[in-house]
């Protein structure tokens, strides 16, 4: 047994190595086993939606009539150059060619050096298509698309022709000085195309937005978008980047190590290795149960302790948000340089529950924030609580999305998939304070029209609950200045009075306060599994 293994480990790494130089598939094959796979996986599920005569990819979501895509064309076409078989690095400069074509070229607008979202679009800003940020055009294009972009150059630069490195250049240059939104990824492509090109005052500005990025950062060792599924990793990416490809020159290539080892800390006390999810709280999240939703941090669990201990299932395709394994390849090109940062007691934490622990922490959105958001959590055998306290200007958290702000949770075990019973935003300023067993929650400035809306799970044991006792797994007493009968509805995909909120449906059980009530909100869950 011992022997065969150990020789069909060894013939691994030889080919690995020699494969490095050679023939046209040795990049991949040189990946680390695990991102190998992600980059396999994801690059067959993109193929499926390529136009190669077009040269875009299809969007990836059925609900689009044919219609092709940009960013994720962008992304595919960086794997295009990193598998180079065939047709595939002409494929790549073509999708490159034609989305830089269709990059917005007029300095005057706002837009400008931003990237279309969809080659079938009218001009934005035209009489029937008005700009409208967030809308028409998406600011946010500009990092995701530049930083592959840069990612082409470094590591494929020597497959791609001078014509199309030019334009690539010039398009990295627009887009920097289009760029107002100050993020990690805007940091970086400003200082990487700065020192590229050599426009010293580019390089600076990247700088500049970078140590505003720091400076919040080490306030508490955070992100201010604190552990989501999907930014997490969108920002543990970008983190690579500046710790990849820039110098130690620059206060990005300085601190990025740094700043990826803490994400991983926090993630690694919070992430519920028996359960596949993060704890809450959640401050941008687009699912309820990463076990069902593609979610970016899950492609970097795939990438540090392999696709069967990620919240990944055997056919991602199939998952919620699914579109987003179109970062796939990009992330499996840059998973070996991301591992060497990775904590090894991290990776442990990931692997393996360590045992019932809490875990506390702050992070600060400011201007949003009036005061840092501090974060409790609970973890214990086959069940989560986490929360955060928060004061703000907004409903819905710093990104003002009632849909993906998720405050105060719980999770567990339910003997059939995973449980959740998450508080919906309602309120600017509330008290959330996960301990072992409870989850306590008060709005100070609420008042008598207050309410507290909990989304609940739907349990596959029991299809039709008609009050709290027919929860699963979980028993749950409440407590507090609430009227304790609660309101029952149901947001069903076909049916019930409620919609479904990032594709789950659930059920909404709703407390209010007493009429004429003169006391603070206040709401307090007690649980233990059964
Ligand atoms: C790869 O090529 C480099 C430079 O051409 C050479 O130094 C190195 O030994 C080669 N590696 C392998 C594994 O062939
Ligand atoms: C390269 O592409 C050809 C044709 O599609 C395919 O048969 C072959 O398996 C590919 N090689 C690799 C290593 O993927
Ligand atoms: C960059 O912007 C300039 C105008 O400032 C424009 O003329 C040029 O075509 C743009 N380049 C690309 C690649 O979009
Ligand atoms: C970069 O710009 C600086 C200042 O403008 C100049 O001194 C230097 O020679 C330039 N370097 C290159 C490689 O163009
Ligand atoms: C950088 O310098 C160029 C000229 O060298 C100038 O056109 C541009 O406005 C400057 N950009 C900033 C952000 O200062
Ligand atoms: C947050 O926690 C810190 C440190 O424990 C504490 O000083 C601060 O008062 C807390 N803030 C709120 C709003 O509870
Ligand atoms: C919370 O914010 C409101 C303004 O929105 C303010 O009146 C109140 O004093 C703040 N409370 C605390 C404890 O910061
Ligand atoms: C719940 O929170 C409120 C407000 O912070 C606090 O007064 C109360 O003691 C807490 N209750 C428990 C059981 O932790
Ligand atoms: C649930 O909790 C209540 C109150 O603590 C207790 O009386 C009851 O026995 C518990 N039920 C289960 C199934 O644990
Ligand atoms: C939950 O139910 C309450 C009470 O009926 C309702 O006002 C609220 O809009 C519902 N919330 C969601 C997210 O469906
Ligand atoms: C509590 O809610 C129930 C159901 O809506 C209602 O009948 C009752 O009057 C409420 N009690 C108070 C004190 O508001
Ligand atoms: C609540 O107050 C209003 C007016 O202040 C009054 O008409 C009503 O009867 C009160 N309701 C209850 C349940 O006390």
């Amino acid at each position: 047994m011992f022997l065969p293994l150990l020789l069909a480990f060894s013939s691994n790494i030889g080919f690995a190595l020699a494969a490095k130089n050679g023939s046209s598939t040795s990049y991949v094959s040189s990946l680390p086993l695990n991102a190998q796979g992600l980059f396999n996986e994801s690059m067959a599920y993109l193929d499926h939606f390529y136009d190669s005569p077009y040269g875009y990819l299809y969007d990836e979501n059925a609900a689009f009539a044919l219609r092709h895509e940009t960013r994720s064309s962008a992304w595919y076409s960086i794997g295009l150059l990193a598998r180079n078989n065939g047709t595939d690095v002409a494929g790549a400069e073509k999708i490159i060619t034609n989305i830089i074509n269709a990059q917005f070229k007029d300095a005057k607008d706002q837009w400008y050096g931003d990237y279309q979202q969809e080659p079938e679009e009218p001009v934005v800003g035209s009489p029937y298509y008005a700009e409208k940020i967030y809308n028409s055009w998406d600011p946010n294009w500009r990092g995701f698309i530049g930083t592959a972009f840069i990612i082409g150059l470094e590591e494929f630069g020597h497959l791609l022709s001078p014509e199309v490195t030019n334009l690539l250049e010039e398009s990295l240059y627009n887009a920097t000085v289009g760029d107002s939104y100050r993020s990690i990824m805007r940091a970086f492509v400003a200082g990487w195309t700065g020192r590229r090109l050599n426009v010293t005052n580019m390089t600076a500005s990247g700088e500049l937005y970078a140590s505003e990025i720091i400076s919040l950062f080490d306030r508490a060792n955070t992100l201010s978008e604190f552990n989501s599924g999907t930014y997490t990793g969108v920002s543990l990416f970008a983190l690579t980047l500046w710790a990849k490809y820039l110098p130690n020159t620059s206060i990005m290539g300085q601190k990025a190590p740094s700043m990826i080892a803490y994400t991983w800390e926090a993630v690694s006390n919070l992430w519920h290795p028996e359960m596949k999810n993060v704890a809450g709280p959640w401050d941008r999240s687009y699912g309820f149960d990463m076990n069902k939703y593609l979610s970016l941090l899950a492609l970097h669990l795939w990438n540090i302790i392999g696709k069967e201990k990620s919240s990944i299932i055997d056919r991602p395709a199939i998952m919620s948000h699914n579109a987003d394994f179109a970062y796939g390849p990009l992330f499996a090109i840059l998973a070996e340089f991301h591992s060497t940062l990775v904590p090894e007691d991290v990776v442990a934490a990931l692997n393996d529950f360590k045992g019932e622990h809490t875990f506390t922490s702050s992070t600060f959105s400011p201007p949003f924030d009036l005061y840092p958001r501090n974060i409790t959590a609970w973890l214990s055998t086959n069940i989560s609580i986490g929360a955060e306290t928060f004061n703000e200007t907004v409903v819905g958290g710093p990104a003002t999305n009632q849909d993906t702000f998720n405050p105060a949770l719980i999770q567990w075990n339910t003997g059939n998939g995973i449980g959740w019973m998450t508080l919906y935003a309602t309120e600017k300023h509330v008290i959330a304070e996960a301990a072992p067993g409870t989850l306590n929650l008060t709005y100070p400035d609420g008042n008598s029209a207050s309410i507290f809306t909990l989304l609940l799970s739907p349990f596959a044991k029991k299809k039709t609950i008609s009050s709290l006792a027919d929860i699963r797994g979980l028993n749950l007493t409440v407590s507090g200045t609430v009227n304790e009968t609660y309101s029952l509805a149901y947001a069903g995909g076909y049916g019930g009075v409620d919609s479904t909120i990032n594709d789950f449906e659930f059920w909404n059980v709703t407390f209010s306060m007493p009429s004429n009530s003169t006391a603070v909100p206040h709401l307090l869950l007690e649980v233990d599994l059964w």
